[in-house]
């Protein structure tokens, strides 16, 4: 049972999280988040013990265990005129990243364009949605799974997951662990209006893969290159046969 009370004292922001909403069962957190006309307020946070259909990039699944991770979503209202919306996903991701490391002392480390892994593992992932009226979108739902407490992982996957049970050693609060995230993520969502390079930079220290030869499979395309850069836009930038590309979409592997 997550403890809300224990959560709300290690809360630190100003808007992030102040309408906070928890549920046992939902389909998926973002689709809530981004079909509800109740839940409107700037920054609202809606955390689920299970979702029935969590769901992942490009459609896949997003299965956890309940009552053992933090599967949750964040409302954002906000004007977005000017905001790179990617650099709120790679900020989310770096939120992530930075509490990971305070709390536990871990080595974490980002594969574009959104996981984040220990040791080559998934321990979280995000999912960025929006919903726009005309030409100007008026709600981003910014999705966030964390492998938090969950002892095993059957079943087969792209990427191995872990928990930061498993890296840690230990059985982890995750009222502290999302307290973190979310304290984290409100300076972060700051930068991403004024100063959103330094989102990617910290981003960009975090990806090991950057100069590394990559394979980048988009359902039965492949392209061979070296991954140069992330560009403003969080966009891969592939060196191949003399020229560069700019990519998408796709999953990276290293060759
Ligand atoms: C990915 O790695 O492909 C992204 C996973 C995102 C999962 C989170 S869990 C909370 C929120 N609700 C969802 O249905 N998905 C996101």
């Amino acid at each position: 049972m997550f403890n809300i009370e224990e959560f709300d004292i290690k809360l630190d922001t100003e808007f992030i999280g102040r309408s906070f909403i928890y549920c046992d069962e939902v389909e998926s957190t973002n689709s809530l988040l981004l079909s509800s006309k109740e839940f409107s307020q700037h920054g609202t946070v809606l955390l689920a013990e299970y979702q029935t259909k969590g769901r992942g990039r490009k459609g896949r699944e997003w299965n956890s265990n309940p009552g053992q991770n933090l599967t949750f979503s964040i409302l954002l209202k906000d004007d977005f005129k000017g905001v790179r919306i990617n650099t709120i996903n790679f900020g989310a991701a770096v939120a992530v990243a930075q509490s990971i490391e305070n709390l536990y002392q871990l080595n974490v480390e980002m594969k574009w364009p959104n996981d984040i892994l220990i040791d080559k593992r998934k321990i979280a992932g995000i999912l960025l949605e929006s919903s726009s009226k005309g030409n100007v979108i008026n709600k981003i739902v910014v999705g966030i799974g964390i492998n938090v407490n969950q002892p095993n992982f059957p079943g087969k996957f792209d990427i191995p997951p872990t928990s930061i049970r498993k890296e840690f050693h230990q059985l982890v609060s995750r009222e502290k662990l999302l307290s973190e995230v979310l304290n984290n993520f409100e300076v972060i969502l700051n930068l991403a209006f004024n100063a959103p390079d330094k989102i990617l930079n910290d981003w960009r220290s975090r990806c090991k893969m950057i100069g590394e030869k990559i394979k980048i499979v988009d359902n039965d395309k492949i392209i061979f290159g070296i991954f140069e850069d992330i560009d403003q836009d969080g966009f891969l930038i592939l060196k191949t046969a003399g020229k560069k590309e700019k990519i998408h979409f796709g999953d990276l592997n290293l060759r």
